[in-house]
């Protein structure tokens, strides 16, 4: 049977190249320092006076109260990014690779401050310490630098135009850019929207999501120390409905940069085009992925194993997890039981998030919590088999503090249930049978999303058909959830628009200008 000892830690060790072994132990009792509202380089406070607590999910406590941004805040923060972004101004006229030395200096601070924000990550989120410090830091670091590399090699084209002229493109930053990010990843979030824009020479706003904006705010500390002039990065925490739909639909603004909800992505949407303004806006929103296993993949156990990790990583609070886990029929059965008994390990492995063996905590808050149930409720009720938990007292949160939620497993999914049609962004899989490849090219893609799609076979053949016909974003064979900064990441259909990270990210924050010459004929 499979395996005792499969943990996450191991795993992302084999995968991820930032991953540590000497971990260093977590600080469990922080009183957070920096709970402003971050303007010009310096923390002010709510123009309002109101606060706004941040919650451990572990144990339902308030860690703080934090400076609730509303609309004032907003304009004083967008006016400061306005003047960063002055054609005068010191970060205008600062050379790109000095713009790329600023970003190495903020990786530098954070890779020293690495297990303080890792603590602090967990402490606000929720997530295993193990994971902060190993995956949100080691990407977050790896992403400032990859984008520090491209600060000044971000060149322009000459194209042969009829005629005597002489044409060339230069990329210019877009101007004020307004991000917006969600608590599944909240440094990591930050690094993907800050990191592109700085390089292009951008200046920002930034709003983090109202139940994590603890890390983002020592971050936006250590922007200052690093030497970024006043105005280029401004941090405004506060809620979504205020804070961020004044950001989203501020005049000044010039492109929106968004991950969370479809829902939300299509407000974003909407603010961008109203008040007789056109904005740039980026989207990162959800995803149903398809996670497909044929019967001659490598191994049954590894392909086991890595759609464990696919759906059950960050308790399952991933856009592109891997929640339709579609499996040949011939390898179903024990597909199944090897998914079951590995799950089962994982309750296990819940509990303290700063407990070095915990691998699974909680759930973000409980509203989250009380949606995941929900949705393990209609599994039961449209008939599909929980096979992690007596169905009686499934839907019960364990008796002690905390948003857990127990990883749970349904076989005999079909395609038409909500299980297997709606984001649940919790711990819960969803094993779906298949027959042949012939059925998938339509049964993978019926879906509203397009995010990320794996497919495991020895079969290149198979792999590649499949890799050309799924609708989606990110296609891993063989693996899954592979994350570099290196690689253009976004969705199609209702999972997106735009691209984040890689080139592509880096040019989502630039605008091409095209300057044509006219070449004289002959010298007089
Ligand atoms: P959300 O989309 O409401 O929140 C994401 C961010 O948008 C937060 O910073 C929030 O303050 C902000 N926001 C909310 N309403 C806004 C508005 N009207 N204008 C501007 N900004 C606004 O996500 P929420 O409510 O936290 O989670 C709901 C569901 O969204 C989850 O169950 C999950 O399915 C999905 N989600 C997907 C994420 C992803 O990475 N694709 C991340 C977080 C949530
Ligand atoms: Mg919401």
């Amino acid at each position: 049977m499979l395996p005792k000892i499969f943990k996450f830690s191991k795993y992302l060790h084999s995968q991820i190249r930032f991953y540590s072994k000497l971990l260093p132990q977590p600080t469990r009792n922080i009183f957070p320092k920096y709970t402003g509202i971050f303007i010009n380089n310096e923390w002010v406070k709510s123009e309002s006076g109101s606060t706004f607590p941040t919650i451990n999910p572990s144990n339902e406590e308030v860690i703080c109260q934090i400076e609730e941004g509303k609309a004032e805040d907003i304009n004083k923060a967008v006016k400061a990014a306005k003047k960063a972004f002055d054609i005068n101004s010191p970060w205008r006229k600062m050379d790109a690779c000095e713009r790329g030395n600023l970003l190495q200096k903020l990786a530098d601070l954070i890779e020293r401050d690495r297990a303080y924000l890792a603590s602090l990550e967990t402490l606000d989120n929720g997530k295993p310490y193990s994971q902060s410090y190993n995956v949100d830091l080691g990407l977050t670091i790896k992403c400032y630098r990859y984008f520090a590399g491209w600060a000044d090699k971000i060149h322009g084209k000459t194209i042969p135009l009829d005629g005597n002229f002489m044409c060339m493109t230069r990329r210019e930053p877009v101007g004020i850019c307004g991000q917006i990010i969600p608590w599944n990843f909240p440094l990591l979030m930050q690094a993907w929207k800050m990191g592109p824009a700085l390089a292009a020479g951008n200046t920002l706003v930034l709003k983090p999501a109202e139940l994590t904006s603890l890390s983002a705010l020592h971050v936006a500390e250590l922007t200052a120390e690093a030497g970024f002039p006043p105005g280029v990065i401004n941090v405004v925490p506060g809620f979504g409905p205020t804070a961020g739909a004044s950001l989203a639909q501020h005049p000044d603004v010039d492109k929106v940069a968004f991950t969370g909800s479809t829902e939300i992505g299509r407000e974003i949407l909407k603010y961008a085009g109203s008040n007789k303004d056109l904005k740039r806006v980026s989207l990162e929103l959800g995803g149903k992925s398809p996670n497909i296993i044929f019967a001659d993949c490598e191994s049954i156990d590894k392909a086991v194993e890595q759609s464990h990790f696919a759906l059950f990583f960050n308790m399952g609070q991933c856009c592109t997890a891997g929640s339709r886990t579609f499996v040949e029929e011939k390898i179903y059965d024990e597909f199944v039981s090897k998914s079951k008994t590995l799950a089962l390990s994982l309750h296990d492995k819940m509990g303290d998030p700063f407990d070095l063996k915990t691998e699974h905590g909680p759930q973000i808050n409980k509203e989250q919590a009380d949606k995941i149930l929900g949705f393990i409720k209609s599994g039961i009720d449209q008939g599909a088999s929980l096979l992690t938990s007596n169905k009686n007292d499934y839907h019960k949160i364990p008796t002690q503090k905390g948003f857990y939620v127990k990883p749970a497993v349904f076989s005999d999914v079909l395609d038409g249930m909500d299980i297997a049609k709606e984001e649940i962004f919790g711990p819960v899989q969803q094993i779906i049978k298949f027959k042949n490849i012939d059925e998938l090219y339509e049964r993978a893609n019926k879906t509203i999303y397009g995010l990320a799609a794996a497919v495991y076979t020895k079969d290149i053949d198979k792999a590649m058909m499949l890799a050309q016909i799924i609708r989606a974003g990110t296609i891993w064979i063989n693996c899954y959830d592979i994350f570099d900064a290196a690689a253009p990441f976004g969705g199609f259909k209702q999972s997106g628009l735009g691209r984040e990270k890689g080139e592509d990210g880096l040019y989502g924050y630039s605008e091409t200008k095209t300057i044509t010459i006219k070449i004289p004929q002959k010298i007089s």
